[in-house]
């Protein structure tokens, strides 16, 4: 039997998308899943007729491989990552490779491969975006760990990404969880425009009366221009798809709860620790948690929309706030990446190339500011921030226009709010820092610098005179 060139293990919905697309690009690939079941489903089903092979033995999978072995990993973030790293490299050989390509935290990437170094094996922690559809068709792929593993992977995996203007939608972020670092920092900027596509469709059905439809149709022709992306194509295929058995807008049906797993609080966490702002982000992940906070909710009524108003406006005012809140939560999420590069030394432009094409927050502003960082020099958080400006001033009453009037109605936006005092903050000359500061040194002799006089001073605030 010919060694196979690629092991798969962990055949959920990623990990069988992920084989079926790494055959269909001529790799022989073996497969493994804890329950043998689901292997012999896989087999039976999708995988018939293709150069897949199933084990139900571990050591067998193992032993498939052609060496050095490339075995990829789509297994629950946390203990399960690491019950399968234990087993596996139990009885692996130096110089394999393990790939993690789950939404592990960077930190675990950081400790895995420290310690598989330590035995001899590569570790690469991948992050993977795109959905099933992504993994089966081409995703976009963030690597992290050894170098070597990670030029072998390219070469070999590599080839079943998404291809964006004839690159491929794969980087190398650095050593350890470089690469889950980028796609954490991807999951916060996803939770963030996600939240501010449902503002924009909260504001406009519940709001201003449009049907779930309509909003569907406003979203689809904000998708023609400079607002094209993946979520919002989603968007609007969700608004606008009815439910076969009850006739109504399937979405209508949902229960308003928002689930997550966790990556977008893991960008929020990184950005406190690493002393960056990413207050949309925040906003988003905190809605999210709200939905679920059944306890506290006290439904009331809304206020009606005013019907002298023009609905041509209002959707314009909502279309403003989408755009200008998209834009500055890449600002906050390029901030973010800008710490994770001084820690593992990538170039932030990387990331978003790498978002071009197959992952979830592809869309034609990734595109733009890939364009523009690729060649300014320059902080990249401060190149956007700069190329933003002139599109945020000329949308700014538009956008004042939706925050106001939903405020009137009372319908919460969240992402928008957050992103308007983040940008107000970043364009006051000066801000109120400096009562905070006095006030801390007032209680706890905690010192301040001042604008006049170099370093850093204390004073008793007239206690002395008392
Ligand atoms: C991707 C997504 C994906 C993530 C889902 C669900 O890039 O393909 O980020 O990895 O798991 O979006 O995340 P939540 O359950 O936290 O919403």
């Amino acid at each position: 039997m010919n060694a196979l060139d690629v092991g798969v293990y962990g055949l959920g919905v990623m990990g069988e998308a992920f084989a079926l697309n790494l055959e269909s690009r001529g790799l022989a690939v073996a497969v493994y899943n804890r329950t043998a079941e689901r292997t012999t489903q896989f087999l039976q089903g999708r995988a018939k007729g293709r150069r897949i092979q199933g084990f139900t033995d571990l050591k067998e999978f193992v032993r498939s491989l052609s060496k050095p072995r490339m075995i990829v990993l789509f297994v629950k973030a946390g203990r399960p990552v690491d019950e399968v790293v234990e087993t596996l490299t139990g009885m692996l050989e130096k110089g394999d490779i393990i790939m993690d390509c789950g939404n592990s935290h960077y930190r675990d990437s950081d400790r895995r491969f420290a310690e598989l170094r330590g035995r001899g094996i590569r570790f690469l922690g991948v992050g993977v975006s795109g959905g099933e559809e992504g993994a089966l068709k081409g995703p976009s792929m963030m690597f992290g760990g050894d170098f070597s593993a990670y030029v072998e992977a390219e070469n070999k995996i590599g080839r079943a990404a998404a291809v964006f203007e004839n690159s491929r939608c794969v980087s190398y972020f650095g050593e350890g969880g470089g690469g889950h670092f980028v796609k954490i920092v991807h999951n916060g900027i996803e939770y963030a425009i996600m939240q501010a596509i449902a503002e924009a469709y909260d504001y406009l059905a519940r709001g201003v009366g449009l049907s779930t439809g309509e909003v569907g149709s406003v979203f689809e022709d904000w998708g023609r221009g400079i607002l094209r992306s993946f979520l919002l194509e989603a968007a609007a295929r969700v608004l606008k798809y009815i439910d076969t058995e009850t006739g109504k807008p399937l979405v209508e049906l949902i229960l308003d709860e928002a689930e997550q797993k966790g990556t977008g609080r893991w960008a929020v966490e990184a950005a406190m620790e690493l002393g960056v702002s990413a207050p949309t982000i925040a906003a988003a992940v905190n809605e999210r948690t709200l939905t679920t906070q059944r306890i506290l909710r006290r439904p009331r009524e809304g206020v009606g929309f005013n019907r002298d108003k023009n609905v041509e406006e209002a959707v314009e005012a909502a279309r403003s706030a989408l755009l200008v809140t998209t834009l500055l939560s890449y600002i906050q999420g390029i901030s973010l990446l800008q710490a994770g590069a001084r820690i593992y030394g990538f170039r932030v432009s990387e990331a978003l190339r790498v978002w071009r094409a197959g992952c979830i927050i592809r869309s034609r502003i990734v595109e733009e500011l890939y364009r523009e960082l690729s060649w300014s020099p320059g902080d990249p958080a401060s190149v956007t921030l700069d190329k933003s400006i002139p599109q945020i001033e000329e949308l700014m009453p538009h956008w004042l226009q939706f925050i106001t009037d939903a405020s009137r109605m009372r319908i919460p936006t969240p992402a928008s709010m957050s992103a308007l005092s983040y940008y107000l903050s970043l364009r006051s000359e000066r801000l109120p820092a400096n009562l905070i500061q006095g006030i801390r040194d007032y209680f706890g002799g905690h010192m301040f610098k001042r604008v006049d006089r170099e370093g850093y001073f204390h004073s008793d605030w007239g206690r002395s005179s008392e």
